[in-house]
């Protein structure tokens, strides 16, 4: 499954593509499988349908636990650091896990949850999240992770698109100097949510919180009563793992489901390949349990291999903007996985928070979730790697499951800024509007897959429909992956964002669409129009021109006002940085919104905005550009 040199990786690359069913099925036969599978592959990507190891068996946890068991069954699984850096941390070990997760299977099991019920999981970053994770895929219970920053009302969204009959929350959470509700927010979001029969709640904050007679049970009086013996059930490879929710650029968010044995085979097989994971090596993934890369490199991919792995609760800035620095020191950290948003933001904080940090554990690291500048690149190789770690930039994306694009570290020659080349099973093609394939090197267009590989998007929640015109229907025959890419003269690729009205704030995958609709259900706002634009740190900022009815009697407390509803309805994270009232916006004859005059506005681009002809009235947009200066 290792790959060990750049010779291997294109030895690995061309039977990937010639033999595809050999070369997975090759891989997965190194998993333990309960029922061995004898059919690799089914697909169609007309009437969209994948079907990996189809007639298969197997239990992701029975590999990412029970099978470490026989070998390294006291060595660390997961290493947590708790929010205040003077707590102790926490390691617990494959055999605690294991049990842990056993106990907490059996707790679900006495709730009545049986295989394929959903499970929507509302946490912070504290070991019981992993635990409720995995004890869910132990029982074939389906796990809805929402991100802890979400809003009551996306919560009952969730909840309500998937029909989750159990809610797995805690008291509240600390992040940073912040105490956040936590069960209280499920409370509010549960209001409307008449599915949900019960509710377990961890404690980790002490905040006192209403406990429903009948519906809320306490995690540790469940646990305590439970067996730590829990067979895991069977799983037919393509009985679906999880659902998670990711914004698109129309509507709601919708569930990206993935399936069992595919999701297995490729995070393992990604994460000890790109990162060239050692036994032993300690790995730090920052990334939330409640977004795709936690899913895939802090729980699964991680412990499918027998690694440890660092779960840290806290902020980067807390107490200062060199904590990541003291957890690489305090857990001899050798790969460390993080977002440009992260390296942007403590790289604006000075060297100074680097002083004296010891990182000599560092061997390997890693980027994720937006594009990354040469500056942030080049400053993340020298002032944390010392110019002696490989740097692997991977794209990928919540449907995608694993890593597509990337580096092997130490193996790939590197190109700062780019994501470099295709992994095994992974075949990238660009093509123009017209979904004509644009061949060669040295070109730009939109990117696309053509094959299938194992933890490809199976289906959106309750609405296939949905799937197949979202991502199989831009490029008939294609997967479409919304993105920008380009491929230079070394056929490396190099991907530039989102094409579509998905928007990338500091990593967090936002919907245009979805913020309008925020916008608009504050009182007096008639219409708005929302675009992303580039932003030193975030990436990207999210700027809204908002139509009211009448002129705002105090502009900077109606904007106040418009922010609190986007963060009730949506989440802080969705706040916009920037509100410009206007009394009208750059329309088509057709009705539809000109965006792209509307970006250039919001990049203070005024002298180059292209044609306006098509314009109802082109009037608008100069008086957009007065209110903008
Ligand atoms: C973007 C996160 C450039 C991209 C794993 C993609 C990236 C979206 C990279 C998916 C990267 C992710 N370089 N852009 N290395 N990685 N993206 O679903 O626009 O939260 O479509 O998955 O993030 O975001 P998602």
């Amino acid at each position: 499954m290792r790959i060990k040199n750049l010779q291997e990786y294109h030895e690995a690359y061309s039977l990937s593509v010639e033999k595809p069913e050999q070369f997975w099925a090759d891989i997965a036969n190194e998993f333990d499988w309960i029922k061995p599978f004898t059919k690799v592959l089914d697909w169609s990507f007309d009437d969209y349908s994948v079907k990996w190891f189809e007639d298969g068996q197997m239990n992701i946890t029975a590999n990412a636990l029970d099978r470490h068991l026989k070998t390294i069954p006291d060595q660390a699984a997961m290493v947590y650091e708790p929010n205040e850096p003077g707590d102790e941390a926490i390691t617990l070990t494959y055999r605690q896990l294991h049990a842990r997760v056993c106990k907490f299977s059996n707790v679900l099991k006495a709730q009545g949850v049986t295989k394929g019920d959903r499970v929507c999981i509302y946490m912070p970053m504290i070991p019981e999240l992993a635990i409720a994770v995995l004890a869910c895929a132990r029982i074939g219970a389906i796990h809805s992770v929402v991100f802890g920053g979400f809003s009551a009302q996306s919560i009952s969204d969730r909840i309500n698109d998937s029909q989750c009959k159990l809610v797995i929350t805690t008291d509240g959470a600390v992040r940073g100097n912040k105490t956040i509700p936590m069960k209280e927010t499920v409370d509010d979001a549960l209001v409307s949510c008449p599915c949900v029969e019960t509710v377990i709640v961890k404690t980790r904050t002490q905040t006192p919180v209403s406990m429903v007679k009948g519906r809320d049970l306490w995690w540790e009086e469940e646990e305590m009563q439970a067996s730590d013996v829990c067979t895991p059930e069977a799983m037919n490879a393509e009985d679906p793992l999880f659902i998670l929710y990711t914004s698109g650029s129309t509507g709601k968010p919708k569930g990206v489901v993935h399936t069992c044995g595919g999701y297995m085979v490729y995070t393992a097989y990604t994460f000890a390949n790109v990162f060239q994971y050692n036994p032993g090596d300690v790995f730090f993934c920052t990334a939330d349990i409640g977004w795709i890369t936690g899913h895939s490199y802090l729980v699964y991919g991680p412990l499918l291999n027998g690694a440890i792995s660092v779960l840290f609760e806290g902020i980067p800035t807390y107490p200062d903007a060199g904590r990541f620095w003291d957890i690489i020191k305090r857990h001899q950290v050798n790969i460390f996985y993080t977002a440009p948003t992260a390296i942007r933001s403590l790289m604006g904080f000075g060297d100074e928070f680097l002083v004296g940090k010891d990182l000599s554990s560092l061997r390997v690291l890693g980027s994720v979730g937006e594009p990354i500048n040469v500056e942030a690149w080049q400053w993340y190789d020298e002032k944390i790697g010392k110019g002696n770690c490989p740097i692997v930039d991977t794209w990928w994306q919540t449907e995608t499951g694993g890593l597509m694009i990337s580096p092997i570290a130490g193996i790939t020659p590197l190109k700062p800024a780019f994501a470099t080349l295709p992994l095994p099973g992974v075949q990238p093609i660009l093509v123009d509007e017209n979904g004509k394939e644009i061949e060669g090197n040295g070109v730009n267009g939109n990117l696309c897959i053509k094959y299938p590989w194992p933890s490809i998007i199976r289906t959106t929640y309750g609405d296939h429909e949905r799937c197949k015109t979202t991502y199989f229907s831009t490029y008939p025959g294609l997967y479409f992956t919304g993105d920008g890419c380009m491929r230079d003269e070394d056929g490396y690729y190099r991907i530039t964002g989102r094409v579509d009205d998905v928007m990338n704030i500091s990593g967090h995958r936002i919907g245009t669409a979805e913020v309008e609709n925020a916008i608009n259900m504050h009182t007096g706002v008639i219409e708005s129009a929302v675009v992303g634009f580039p932003h030193d740190v975030k990436g990207q900022g999210i700027y809204a021109y908002v139509i009211c009815e009448h002129p705002t009697i105090n502009d900077e407390l109606t904007r106040k006002d418009i922010l609190a509803t986007v963060a009730r309805v949506i989440g802080p994270i969705a706040k916009p940085d920037k509100i410009q009232f206007v009394t009208g916006l750059p329309k088509t004859r057709s009705g539809k919104i000109m965006r792209r005059i509307l970006r250039k506005v919001a990049e203070g681009e005024f002298g180059s905005l292209g044609d306006t002809s098509t314009l109802l009235d082109p009037s608008v947009v100069d008086s957009i550009i007065k209110g903008a200066l």
